[in-house]
């Protein structure tokens, strides 16, 4: 998990973290914070392993942990985090030795994560479902004022 952590401490990465709990300081709702990349993450994983897919754990943290981080842009200048988020992810992974091709699979993830479920890419579609997944909305105390249809909230834990 060297490349994994290797981004945690990237300046950029940092940086554009920071913006994020800037932007979110007085948010009641769901944060885009490591807590959420983790979860995303690890929910991803286990799917990966339930499904006896071959894709390497740094690649799905770097989705986890790289999926909102272009979060802030939406907040400042309403670019769709997904697309903000992928383009901010590329130089980042490049610097912390991810390939090429890493990189393409990782970007796609990143982009389609607020797509439907219907996607015909296995992985991107994981990544839809543990964003979703990782929210814990049966804890949540402003569950009722969150615009989450209620087939959408977590009312029960499934990982
Ligand atoms: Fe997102
Ligand atoms: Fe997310």
């Amino acid at each position: 998990m060297d490349r994994l952590n290797k981004i945690l401490s990237d300046e950029r990465y940092v940086l554009y973290l920071n913006k994020i709990k800037l932007h979110e300081k007085g948010r009641k709702f769901c944060k885009h914070n490591t807590k959420h990349f983790l979860a995303v993450s690890r929910i991803a994983y286990i799917m990966c392993l339930e499904k006896k897919l071959d894709i390497k754990k740094d690649i799905i943290y770097a989705i986890g942990f790289l999926h909102d981080i272009g979060r802030w842009k939406q907040y400042e200048s309403k670019i769709p985090h997904e697309k903000a988020s992928a383009a901010l992810s590329r130089s980042i992974l490049e610097r912390c030795g991810y390939t090429k091709t890493e990189t393409r699979v990782i970007i796609s993830a990143i982009e389609n994560h607020r797509n439907s479920n219907n996607t015909p890419i296995i992985l991107n579609n994981i990544i839809y479902k543990s964003d979703k997944l990782s929210r814990n909305c049966f804890n949540c105390k402003v569950q009722n004022e969150c615009d989450w249809t209620i087939e959408m909230k977590n009312l029960m834990i499934k990982y």
